[in-house]
């Protein structure tokens, strides 16, 4: 399997981080941009440098590096994964207004018919967010809200990553055990 990735400038990016962390221990080639936003919110956030995350993908490309693969539909992926996704990015996506490498991938992988799948992370939401987020959804794309869940009750903040991490792979058809479903809780 071959996947984007695309950590975007929003809060959060430990999503990004552990979504990466599971995909190279599950041998899934990778494909990662990081903006340059996120970078800085990497540093602030997970008090890591850029360079750390990187070195959990396979292959790693700058979000100004037009000659990087995953700008054209012939270079064959399984989908895409921005997480998180800034509003920003997911407006650039809504509109076709591809100007960096990050939103061009996420254009190629609409136009291709792939999987692609956003991660959202802001509150509140005005109307030109949820009228973007409506415009991609109707057009396949997976709205995944960086939008933990309590249910699985939650220990700490590695759990409540793992939750939302998990969805993505769920949507991704990768098997996990990253956190329990709720028939698993009903049982035990
Ligand atoms: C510390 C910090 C936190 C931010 N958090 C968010 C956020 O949670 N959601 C969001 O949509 N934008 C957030 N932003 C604003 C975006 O980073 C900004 O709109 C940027 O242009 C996004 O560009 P990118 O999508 O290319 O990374 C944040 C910016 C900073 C500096």
């Amino acid at each position: 399997m071959k996947l984007i990735v695309a950590i975007t400038g929003a809060s959060s990016v430990i999503y990004g981080k552990r979504l990466l962390e599971v995909l190279r221990d599950k041998d899934i080639e990778t494909y990662l941009v990081i903006s340059h936003t996120a970078e800085r919110i990497i540093e602030h956030e997970l008090d890591t440098a850029k360079k750390d995350i990187e070195n959990l993908a396979s292959h790693v490309y700058e979000a100004d590096d037009w000659n990087s693969p995953i700008v054209s539909g012939s270079f064959k992926t399984d989908g895409m994964v921005i997480v998180p996704c800034s509003m920003k990015t997911l407006a650039g996506i809504a509109n076709g207004y591809s100007n960096n490498v990050i939103l061009r991938a996420a254009d190629v992988t609409l136009k291709e018919k792939r999987k692609l799948i956003l991660v959202p992370r802001e509150t509140p939401l005005n109307v030109i967010h949820l009228q973007n987020m409506l415009e991609l959804a109707k057009q396949g794309v997976l709205i995944v809200p960086a939008m933990p869940a309590y249910y699985h009750k939650p220990k700490s903040v590695s759990d409540i990553v793992n939750y939302v991490v998990g969805r993505v792979l769920d949507l991704l058809g990768i098997e996990h055990t990253l956190y329990k479903r709720w028939h698993e809780i009903q049982t035990t």
